[in-house]
């Protein structure tokens, strides 16, 4: 059982943003989820190098020699991902000397399948989305995302008999229901096959930075011909060949939804003249505004990842991320709702639970809390049945906050559980009774920890402590059986959400 996850390669004009991280969690959390389950997993991230705003940033700070700009940048961004414990097995950068040699091997291969002509090109070009626009496209003669006037070129450019797939990809998209994810998405993509997807310019001819097109070295790649291409070249497509036949096709690239046409119709007419397997999944997320306002630049209101988990904690900011924005819609981020539910549901539910299991447990004799045959313990090995079944779910469709939303369901149900026993009485009476009382909830608390473990991995780490459990590293399938491990040496510890400092 392989699994094969990538998020799109970021440009690196800028540092990463919230918006950036949103993506790379959601990845890191597919990523967990499909080790936690035994999955040989291949989770990969990188930078897109070639681009003409990466180099209009390096000249704007005074750089001339452009790759130690990239590799400077680059290097920040896989800090900034390493500092957010994001646990991908590899980086692609596509400046390094494998991606262009997978990059020429696959321009080939479609070049001898008669799918590369020569022509001119004249049209609309937007730098910051790297592509062509049709005056259709644009809002008041500005391209819509970037709010600038494109330019127009006209050049001798190579092209992509992107046309000739047209029926081939909608068949795919017919009989493949899962390929577009969210199905809303797919009319949107199917009509855009259908009235637009035309052969597409794939070379450029002023440009200098880029990969060589291997056939004419005055011209260089169209930046997204190179930049798709990444997600074989992580791999080892042109390098390792066995490391890519074991991890390709990928299983889900998550994408951003201002991309996704790139990735369902480009991409998939690429790999078809490659005569590679298209992939299983896109998956396109929605698009976050900060307290009600575009990200951008020149408002200043780009919040730094990395700053605000070192404010809240990683934890509490994926959780946010995941929980407040329903996957593949469009969300808002502010960071008084972000403490609304840090107080609501994170101190209040998770952490409360948390530390009224582990108080009574420490006030029991007992050290080992060991299986007891009582009606209960069947009852709350269903409730976790059912919360599995409804977070394997969430996962398989693609609804991560429905995943969240079983998880708090079975605290709310141990909470309960602990009211209608009230094991601090039993305590006082019954030392028996309370023993199995309480290793039904310190086996809760444990269930929950894996559950939690994808989208909370020092969290569920921080309980697994508590209850004398080892971290969870990799595959750990065989611990989501009811009572697989054995629960000793329980402690309390501090708070697992304290209360938050007041802001200055
Ligand atoms: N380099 C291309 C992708 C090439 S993949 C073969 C690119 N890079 S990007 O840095 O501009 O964007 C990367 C991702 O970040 C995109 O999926 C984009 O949707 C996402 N986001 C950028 N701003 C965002 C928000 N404000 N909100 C959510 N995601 C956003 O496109």
């Amino acid at each position: 059982m392989k699994y094969y996850i990538t998020t799109p390669i970021y440009y690196i004009n800028d540092k990463p943003h919230i918006g950036h991280a949103y993506a790379t969690f959601v990845a890191d959390t597919f990523a967990r989820y499909h080790r936690l389950k035994g999955a040989d997993v291949f989770f990969l991230t990188g930078t897109d190098e070639n681009s003409t705003k990466n180099v209009e940033a390096a000249r704007e700070k005074g750089y001339s020699d452009i790759q130690h700009y990239l590799d400077m940048q680059s290097a920040e961004w896989q800090t900034a991902w390493k500092e957010l414990g994001i646990t991908n097995n590899d980086f692609i950068r596509t400046t390094e000397e494998r991606h262009k040699q997978g990059v020429e091997q696959f321009f080939r291969l479609v070049h001898e399948k008669g799918d590369i002509y020569k022509g001119t090109y004249q049209g609309l070009y937007c730098t910051g989305c790297e592509a062509f626009l049709r005056e259709s496209d644009l809002a008041d003669g500005l391209c819509p995302f970037h709010k600038k006037k494109p330019e127009l070129i006209e050049e001798q450019n190579y092209f992509f008999r992107a046309s000739k797939y047209r029926a081939a990809l909608l068949e795919h998209i017919e009989k493949n229901s899962d390929f577009i994810q969210p199905v809303s998405r797919r009319n949107e993509i199917v009509n855009y096959i259908k009235d637009h997807f035309e052969d597409i310019s794939i070379s450029r001819e002023k440009i200098e930075w880029g990969i060589r097109l291997p056939i004419d070295d005055s011209q260089v790649i169209y930046v997204w011909f190179d930049a798709l291409i990444n997600y074989l070249t992580g791999i080892g497509y042109g390098w390792d060949e066995k490391l890519f036949a074991r991890y390709w096709p990928a299983d889900l690239h998550i994408v951003g939804k201002d991309i996704i046409k790139f990735h369902c119709a480009l991409w998939p007419a690429m790999l078809l003249s490659a005569g590679l397997q298209l992939p299983r999944r896109v998956f396109a997320h929605g698009f976050f505004t900060i307290e009600g306002q575009k990200v951008s630049k020149s408002l200043g209101n780009a919040i730094d990842p990395v700053q605000l988990c070192a404010i809240y904690g990683i934890d509490v900011v994926r959780y946010f991320l995941l929980r407040e924005i329903p996957l593949g819609g469009d969300g808002d981020f502010s960071e008084l709702r972000l403490q609304d539910r840090y107080e609501s549901e994170l101190a209040k539910g998770l952490g409360n639970f948390t530390s009224r299991v582990l108080t009574l447990a420490e006030k029991c004799e007992a050290t080992v809390f060991e299986a007891a045959a009582i009606p209960a313990e069947q009852e709350a090995a269903r409730a976790v049945a059912d919360l599995r079944y409804a977070w394997e779910n969430g996962f398989e469709q693609c609804v991560l906050h429905e995943s969240l939303a079983a998880i708090h369901d079975l605290i709310a149900w141990a909470d309960r559980y602990i009211d209608k026993t009230k094991p601090w009485a039993l305590l006082k009476e019954d030392n028996k009774t309370a023993v199995q009382t309480l290793s039904i909830l310190l086996e809760l608390l444990r269930q929950a920890s894996l559950f939690l473990y994808p989208f909370m991995p020092h969290t569920a780490a921080a309980i697994r402590e508590r209850l004398g459990l080892s971290g969870i590293a990799g595959d750990g399938v065989a611990w989501l059986q009811w009572r697989a491990e054995r629960i000793h040496s329980v402690s309390k510890k501090e708070n697992l959400f304290p209360p938050l400092a007041p802001k200055p």
